[in-house]
């Protein structure tokens, strides 16, 4: 699915903790219904607390028939960005902004089988996809990788749904002994599977090496980092010219293009200000980027026509930019 985004005022109408840190909020549009949405799909949800702005994309958990709000699951990371902070001081009848659902990550039903892989708070896709698999009658196995117990969201749910079957758990808390082997677990898949896999950084790099050394074909293999992991490269200063006017505009070190732009007038449309969604993608005319996002692909990365100008900077001292 790709619409067009489009901002509602909306209330929270329902929360409830899954766990001691994932908590599930009911966000119920105000001068809308909410839309049908496909599994994969995300929600963009725009918020102000202690003075900041917050504008963060969380995956959509539910039912995408559900008319009364939008359903999501959040993580709350005490050492994160603040987002899920702010989310998680809300209380029903708050408002709050959400956007028309996204989805980059989209299911496809053709496979001869799926396997769905889930770290942590990524199985909030994940588990929309198993529903929507089972529903529908298509082979799948799914895997959910956590640290413990106690700790995991919809476990209840999963354990006692009609596919618990097609699903293991993986549980960091129970040893190597139950350790998460999918190099194994991909060579006894079906000719033609397509894997679906999210969570954290460091989970998701672990799974796509792991697909890579297996020489699994890269458009079978679909992911979607649940967030970045802070860049620890270093920030020069650059300069970004606007092929539209031709002005050019310092990126000083420790800003990001979109924040010297913004300081410059020129607004580029964001989400998760991270590198993990792609809605500020801008194609680059002239120069060469330094990628640091996790939303394009290696090879699209490569051809460095476009670039994700909230987290990348450049490795010329100057980007031409289609702005
Ligand atoms: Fe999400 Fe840039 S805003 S990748």
């Amino acid at each position: 699915m790709k619409s067009t985004l489009t901002w509602h005022d909306a209330r929270v109408a329902e929360l409830r903790d899954l766990t001691p840190t994932v908590r599930e909020f009911v966000l119920a549009p105000t001068d809308a219904v909410a839309e049908r949405w496909a599994p994969g799909a995300h929600l963009q949800v725009r918020l102000s607390a202690e003075g900041r702005e917050f504008t963060r994309n969380y995956s959509l958990v539910g039912s995408p028939e559900e008319i009364r709000g939008y359903r999501i699951a959040v993580k709350r990371l005490d050492d994160g960005l603040g987002g899920s902070r702010a989310m998680w001081q809300l209380v029903v009848g708050d408002a709050i902004e959400v956007g028309t659902p996204q989805n980059h990550f989209p299911l496809g039903f053709a496979a001869p089988a799926t396997l769905l892989v889930a770290g942590g708070i990524g199985i909030t896709p994940i588990l929309c996809m198993a529903e929507r698999l089972a529903s529908s009658g298509a082979g799948f196995q799914m895997h959910y990788c956590a640290r413990s117990r106690e700790r995991t969201a919809f476990r209840r749910r999963i354990e006692q749904s009609a596919f618990a079957d097609a699903i293991r758990f993986h549980f960091d808390e129970d040893g190597p002994v139950r350790s998460f082997e999918l190099a194994a677990i991909l060579r006894a898949m079906p000719a033609g599977t397509h894997v679906y896999a999210c969570g954290p950084a460091g989970f998701l790099d672990h799974v796509l090496e792991i697909a890579r050394a297996a020489q699994w074909p890269q458009d079978r293999v679909h992911h979607e980092y649940f967030s970045a992991a802070p860049s620890a490269l270093p920030q020069g200063a650059f300069e970004v010219r606007l092929a539209s006017t031709g002005q050019c505009h310092v990126v000083q070190a420790g800003e990001s293009v979109v924040e010297a732009l913004a300081r410059a007038g020129v607004r580029v449309p964001i989400s998760c200000g991270q590198g993990v969604c792609g809605t500020c993608l801008t194609r680059v005319l002239d120069g060469v980027p330094d990628h640091r996002d996790m939303f394009l692909t290696a090879e699209e990365q490569l051809r460095n026509d476009q670039f994700a100008p909230c987290c990348s900077r450049a490795h010329s001292a100057s980007l031409t930019l289609d702005l």
